[in-house]
């Protein structure tokens, strides 16, 4: 039994209209106001995939792995009590909040992630109206995107994701001082990256959250508008050396990044665990090579 996909992230912000900005501008993310002061962010069919929570400090509050069905739902949290791990039935009202059928939620303890496990989401027939004019992002059974963190043990941690919620390894790419596992649990390349604490990434934090256009146009308008508007850029545009992504890394006004990607591959039945030596084919550099001057 395995999670379905990366369903949402709730984040504590501490600068919202920062966040409305950067969200809706360069993102083209719908803004959905609630009234208890919270923003949800709207990409695709699901009512929402982000939900903003105005906060003193920024904070990755939770994250919401989809499963498909509730017997499946069901059969992980009892595989997750079995193995110790105290899992509690969301309320009422979070379920409504979340706008899912049925949530339970636990603390995942190697990355001290808050993590809630849910299935049937609200599916929206209205379409999207963006913050920006964009065809749209790659979600559906592939999920809302990926998310990479850093890990204190990261061998523990990646145990634990797929011996518990089910994901399978992808590849690993080992270079300088990172060393990153990649899983996925659909067709996506990867729903989850684990990395070791490296910089100033400790163990749980957040790297970055990537989401995937449907058209590479979204893309390249939005790298000039990011650096039109003087948005810090993590990385440059670049394609990666495991899923072939074609992307750039933005950072959010809470410090991790959005990766910002199209083109990225898909894991087929006979797919083969490669080790790669570099994250990317080309590109993906520090802004601070941008500008320099060619050899002579
Ligand atoms: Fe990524």
């Amino acid at each position: 039994m395995s999670v379905a996909s990366l369903g949402y992230a709730n984040l504590d912000v501490a600068d919202m209209p920062a966040w409305l900005r950067f969200a809706g501008d360069i993102f083209g993310l719908q803004a959905k106001p609630r009234e208890d002061g919270a923003v949800d962010l709207k990409m695709d069919e699901y009512h929402h995939r982000f939900s903003l929570y105005p906060a003193a400090t920024n904070r990755l509050r939770s994250i919401g792995w989809e499963v498909a069905t509730p017997e499946g739902l069901l059969a992980l949290v009892e595989k997750l009590k079995a193995a110790g791990h105290k899992v509690t039935e969301g309320s009422a009202e979070l379920k409504a909040e979340r706008r899912v059928r049925d949530l339970w939620r636990f603390h995942e303890p190697h990355l001290g992630l808050e993590t809630e496990l849910f299935y049937g989401p609200s599916a929206c027939n209205i379409p999207l109206n963006p913050g920006r004019p964009i065809t749209g992002y790659n979600t559906g059974k592939l999920g809302l995107g990926h998310i990479v963190f850093s890990a204190a043990d990261p061998r523990a941690a990646v145990a634990f994701y797929i011996d518990m919620l089910g994901f399978r390894v992808s590849d690993y790419i080992i270079w300088e001082d990172k060393d990153a596992t990649f899983l996925h649990c659909n067709a996506r390349h990867h729903t989850l990256a684990i990395m070791n604490e490296f910089g100033p990434l400790k163990g749980g934090d957040l790297n970055h959250i990537m989401l995937e256009a449907r058209d590479f146009n979204d893309v390249g308008y939005a790298y000039d508008l990011v650096r039109d508007a003087g948005y810090p850029i993590m990385l440059e545009m670049g394609k990666h050396s495991n899923d072939h992504m074609q992307s750039f890394y933005v950072h959010t006004p809470s410090g991790f990044a959005f990766e910002y990607g199209f083109g990225g591959r898909t894991i087929d039945d006979d797919w083969q665990v490669r080790t790669y030596d570099q994250p990317m084919l080309f590109g993906h550099r520090q802004p601070k090579s941008a500008g320099q001057e060619l050899p002579a």
